[in-house]
Formats: structure tokens, sequence, C-alpha cells
């Protein structure tokens, strides 16, 4: 927890400037988020580093009761040595906290879930009531949606808020270098499976606990224009998000013409993505685009699950 709720974003400023000074030098990469009063830090590097900086953590009076809530050994998921989101939630620290110690709790009974879990079920919880009586609420599907226009990504997401009467949960996050790390998502259920579209703005593709949750998305649906410019841009950016992820997920296009899809499928092709066309439409047209999408979810199947194994140490005595 954070010590102090006062100068939050100077604190971090200062937390940013000492990670910049140290984590390159000692091969760490490492996601600082700030919510409802806690800090949630995501570290990846070499064991020893890993375990002296959390150590070094430990005694920062800048905060307390700190936590370790996933722990394991393998590919790297965050592509750069720093990044940090200050989040804007108005959930009380209690609400959030009874989330940290659940997660704590079910990890020395042995159950732990991939780091990218551990930080949507902290920052963004499934709320869905279907998805609450299964084994494991975080096995939904996810999409994401990027447009290369204006705000078609977004327009879809309210689209299918309204449709299922339900809310969109905006995010806007502060982002390391000012960037507008915006994101909008709607939970709802299809064909009996809890969905999760979140609409990304294109300059959070940068940043990098974004691109830390790509690998976790199995699809990202792209939303071309038609105007060559604008889809190739998105299109490099797209590319350079994925770049040095273990996973990326498959690209879903929805184009306006024929020819759109065909310089699009030779752009991924020539930076080695998988591109599927989904269909010539415009991408303003909401209902066009879920149609489209939902048929390709039937073909899905479940959504898989979250649960990773818990190293010994971590199990309750
Ligand atoms: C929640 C939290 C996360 C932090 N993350 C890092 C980090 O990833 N890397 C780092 O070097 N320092 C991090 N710090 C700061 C360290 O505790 C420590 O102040 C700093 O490394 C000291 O280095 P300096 O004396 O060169 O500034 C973090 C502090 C807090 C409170």
């Amino acid at each position: 927890m954070a010590s102090s709720a006062n100068g939050l974003f100077a604190q971090m400023e200062a937390i940013r400037q000492s990670s910049l000074r140290h984590n390159a030098a000692l091969g760490v990469h490492a996601v600082l988020i700030s919510q409802s009063g806690w800090f949630i830090h995501w570290v990846e590097g070499p064991g020893d580093a890993v375990r002296a900086l959390l150590a070094r953590v430990r005694n920062d009076p800048r905060h307390h009761s700190q936590r370790v809530l996933h722990h394991s050994r393998g590919v790297r998921f965050v592509p750069t040595t720093w990044s940090m989101v200050l989040s804007p939630s108005t959930e009380s620290a209690a609400d959030f906290g009874a989330r940290v110690l659940d997660l704590r709790y079910m990890m020395e009974q042995g159950r732990q879930f991939a780091p990218t879990s551990v930080i949507r079920r902290l920052t963004a919880p499934m709320r869905l009531a279907m998805a609450q009586d299964r084994d494991d609420p975080e096995a939904y599907h996810r999409v994401g949606v990027c447009s290369a226009g204006a705000n078609e990504a977004f327009d879809l997401v309210r689209w299918l808020a309204q449709r299922h009467d339900t809310v969109v949960h905006a995010r806007r996050y502060a982002g390391e270098t000012d960037m507008d790390s915006a994101t909008d998502y709607v939970d709802f259920m299809e064909a009996g499976e809890p969905c999760r579209m979140i609409a990304i703005s294109r300059p959070s593709l940068q940043h990098g606990m974004r691109r830390a949750f790509l690998p976790d998305w199995p699809w990202l649906l792209l939303l071309f224009v038609g105007d060559a410019r604008r889809d190739g841009a998105l299109m490099d950016r797209i590319r350079d998000a994925f770049a040095n992820l273990p996973f990326t997920p498959a690209l879903l296009g929805v184009a306006p013409d024929a020819a759109t899809h065909e310089r699009m499928a030779a752009m991924a092709q020539a930076a080695d993505l998988r591109y599927e066309s989904l269909g010539v439409m415009s991408p303003a047209e909401s209902p066009a685009v879920w149609q489209v999408l939902r048929l390709h979810l039937a073909q899905a199947g479940t959504p898989p699950s979250s649960v990773w194994a818990v190293p010994e140490p971590f199990l309750a005595g």
C-alpha cells in the first residue's frame, strides 16, 4: 500500500527515475500501477536481481504491506524496462485490498494465476454474475479492438454495452510519457461464454504495460478505413507493439474494400503476423462488425484457463 496519497504522481515520477537508473543494468523489466492507494509492481528478470530488487523495495518507506501475488519462471512478457500507470479509479483502498488478500490466500492454497490475470483481477475484475459461478472467473473471451480511423473501436464497445443494457468501463491512464493510454471495455455473455471487448487507443499500443497484456489476447480486431496512409500507420504500430512478445494475437481485419484487405494482409505477412479478413464492411457499422466477430468467436470454443502452478516456497505450510 502507498504510505501517502499526497503527491502520488511526484512519488511515481521519483520511483521512475530510480528505476530508469537501475532496471536496465539489472536486466529487470517492470511495470508499476497505482490504483486505490495500492501499488502493483510486476517485475521480471534474472532471479537474483529480482529478489534483490524486491528486498530493496520492501524497505522503501513510500509503501508498506508488500504481498507477493505471483511467482514463476519463464519467458518475459514485459517488453520494456519501465512503464507505469496512474489509475483514477475511485474504489476504496479497503475494497481493492480485499482482492489483494484473496489472491494471496489462494496462492497459499496452491492456486495462482498468470501475471496478467492477477493484474486484471485487481484492477479490472470480471463482475458478470454468470462468470462468477465458474471455477475460473478469468476464463473468458478477450478481444482487443483498435481502429485506424477515429473512434470506431470505442463506438463498437459503446454499442455492445447498449445492446446488452450494461455499462462501459472507462480507463484513462497517465502513462510514462503522458501518452493517452485510453482503454474502454465491456463485459457481456455471448453464446453462453463470458466475453470482454476492449477498445484501445492507437498511442496505447506503445505503452509497455498494454503491450505486456497483448499475449493474453488470442485476437486483435483491426478496423481499417480504406485510407492507405492511416491503415498502413496502424499496421506499423501493431508490428512495433508485437516486437519481443512471447506470443501475439492473430489479427482480424475489417475493411471497407477488398483492396485494403490485400494491402494489410501483405503488410502482416511481411512482418510475420497472422492476418484473417473478417469481411468487407464499413468499420463504423458496429452491428455488421459484431456479426462477423461473433461468428468467429463461435468457432473458437471455450476460453482458456488462467491458472498457473504455484512454486513450493509460496504454499502455506
Ligand atoms: C512500489 C515501488 C516499486 C518500485 N520499483 C522499483 C523498480 O522497479 N526499480 C528500482 O530501481 N526501484 C524501484 N523502486 C524504488 C526503490 O525502492 C529504491 O528507492 C530505489 O531503487 C533506490 O535507488 P536510488 O537510490 O538510485 O534512487 C520502487 C519503489 C516502490 C515503492
